[in-house]
């Protein structure tokens, strides 16, 4: 069964799950080339609720594959993303605080995430807080990513379970 990686926008699941495997898959990337435009541009043209039911289908499609995936920050969202879920080998859940999050967002030069974009930092900040909850409690392990580097946070995993 798969291996999921799961957090908030900006916690680094693309690059740690590059760092686990090269056979890692990205969920937004896999999307991103289905749809032939950018996750962001499937949003404007789309609308959210259309980018969610293509993550299910995705998600469902990938559960039974051997190797690490990184899951989009909104993945958690749907029950019926929570439940397939729960057949997962593993689900990874990166955790930080939002204002560790918000400045990486910031930071980030290619940030083309439409939930940033279109959101004000306090309806981030409350959107954080609601999917806490649902992040950890899907998780099979929380790791706390604060001050690590995602070597560090990709090395401390393998210990905990990929050996
Ligand atoms: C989303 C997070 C994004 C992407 C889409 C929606 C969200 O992925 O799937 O923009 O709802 O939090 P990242 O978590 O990789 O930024």
């Amino acid at each position: 069964m798969v291996k999921v990686l799961i957090g908030f926008m900006g916690s680094g699941k693309s690059t740690i799950a590059s760092l686990l495997s090269a056979k890692s898959r990205d969920m937004d990337l896999i999307l991103a080339e289905e749809f032939g435009m950018s996750v962001s541009n499937f949003f404007d043209q789309h609308g959210e609720e259309a980018f969610r039911s293509c993550e299910t289908r995705l998600l469902a499609s990938l559960i039974s594959s051997e190797d690490w995936l990184a899951s989009g920050g909104g993945l958690i969202e749907k029950e019926d993303n929570r439940y397939l879920l729960k057949q997962a080998e593993e689900v990874v859940y990166l955790m930080s605080d939002f204002d560790t999050l918000y400045q990486r967002l910031k930071n980030d030069r290619q940030n083309d995430r439409p939930l940033f974009k279109n959101h004000s930092k306090t309806d981030l900040e409350n959107l954080f807080q609601r999917r806490k909850r649902l992040y950890q409690d899907v998780a099979t392990l929380t790791l706390d990513t604060r001050g690590k580097t995602p070597e560090e946070i990709a090395e401390e995993i393998r210990q905990k379970i990929d050996r």
